[in-house]
């Protein structure tokens, strides 16, 4: 059977999440050659339905069931759950495209963003491809083009992350403190440690040693890996902010080479992925409502020069966490996979 026939058994486990709904439209939307949809979740609701295109699937216990005959698991169920799923899965004969930060560090495991470095997608000795962090991920579309030309030597980041990469709980945590607080009741703190909505928090995953956070240390970590380039120094800071979905990125490079904004904007119009919206005007930015919420790209704008570093280089980058952050990013890489 020619792959252009071929049509895969993919599970989505996770699937009732965020990111796992997300990943079942995407997969819908861009027409993945999918011969059977497994939804996979935990015990608490299997039974439940969850769309994929026009029909609904029913949602299956992770725990019970059997891998067998699986072609491509993407899986966004968190950490714990795919060390312990997903090497089952890739023994079982699946392709494991993870969406946690399980296996991202593991030499034998490539870390892979479709626009960057598709090609590392086709040596995965355990069967596993990591998908990157969502803010690794969107500015490595932007930045990666930049980096080719002009060889980017430090990035000093901050990120301003939306609430919905927590997941579920935590978009559900921020409506519910927006209501209670207009109606001037407490905010009572569960999902974040302390008030998200109408604050901003300066810590993402957990501190370590070094002060930082887990999440900025991902910036630090993942930038090395997809980039190859081990020279490459990021200066990280990650904040949550009260945006339900899309994350923004202010983004300092300097470069080996200069590059001036002009060549840089035309260097971004025509990379994949990625859109210029770059007028010095009013709304003449992306935001993460007016943009990147719900779409696809990862939009640029603010592009200026450093007044402070003759070298350096100023962007503003920000794109919908949940699509080219997690589920998009994973289902493209299951379409390198099955174009192999
Ligand atoms: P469930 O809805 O059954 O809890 P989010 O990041 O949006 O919170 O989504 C997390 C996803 O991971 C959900 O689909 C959730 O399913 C799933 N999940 C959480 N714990 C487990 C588990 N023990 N086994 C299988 N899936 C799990």
């Amino acid at each position: 059977m020619s792959n252009e026939s071929r049509r895969y058994t993919v599970a989505v486990v996770g699937a009732t999440g965020a990111v796992g709904e997300t990943m079942l439209n995407i997969l819908a939307e861009r027409k993945f050659p999918v011969g059977k949809l497994i939804a996979l979740a935990s015990e608490r609701s299997a039974g439940e339905k969850v769309k994929f295109g026009n029909s609904d699937v029913v949602v299956q216990d992770l725990a019970t069931f059997d891998p067998k005959g699986v072609d491509i698991a993407l899986f966004s169920a968190g950490g714990s759950i795919s060390k312990e799923y997903g090497p089952k899965f890739a023994a079982a004969g699946a392709v494991v495209i993870d969406n946690s930060s399980a296996f991202r560090y593991d030499d034998d495991v490539p870390l892979v963003v479709s626009e960057v470095n598709p090609d590392a997608a086709r040596q995965r000795p355990r069967g596993i491809i990591a998908n990157p962090n969502c803010s690794t991920m969107q500015m490595l579309v932007a930045l990666a083009p930049i980096h080719r030309e002009y060889g980017i030597e430090r990035i000093n980041v901050a990120t301003y992350q939306s609430v919905s990469g927590a997941g579920r709980s935590a978009l559900e945590e921020l409506g519910r403190q927006t209501g209670a607080l207009l109606n001037f009741q407490d905010a009572d703190p569960q999902r974040f440690p302390v008030q998200i909505a109408f604050n901003l928090i300066p810590h993402i995953d957990e501190f370590l040693d070094n002060g930082f956070t887990k999440e900025e240390m991902k910036l630090v970590w993942e930038t090395r890996k997809i980039l190859a380039d081990d020279s490459i120094q990021v200066n990280p800071t990650a904040v949550r902010v009260p945006v339900f979905y899309g994350h923004s990125e202010a983004v300092h490079i300097e470069t080996k080479t200069k590059v001036t904004p002009e060549q840089a904007r035309k260097l971004l119009k025509s990379a994949p992925g990625v859109e210029v919206v770059d007028e010095r005007k009013p709304g003449g930015y992306p935001t993460p409502v007016t943009h990147a919420s719900g779409n696809d790209a990862v939009y640029v704008g603010r592009i200026r020069e450093d007044l402070s570093h003759p070298r350096g280089l100023n962007l503003w980058i920000v794109s919908d966490n949940i699509r080219k952050g997690a589920a998009l990013n994973a289902v493209q890489i299951a379409e390198l996979v099955a174009a192999e």
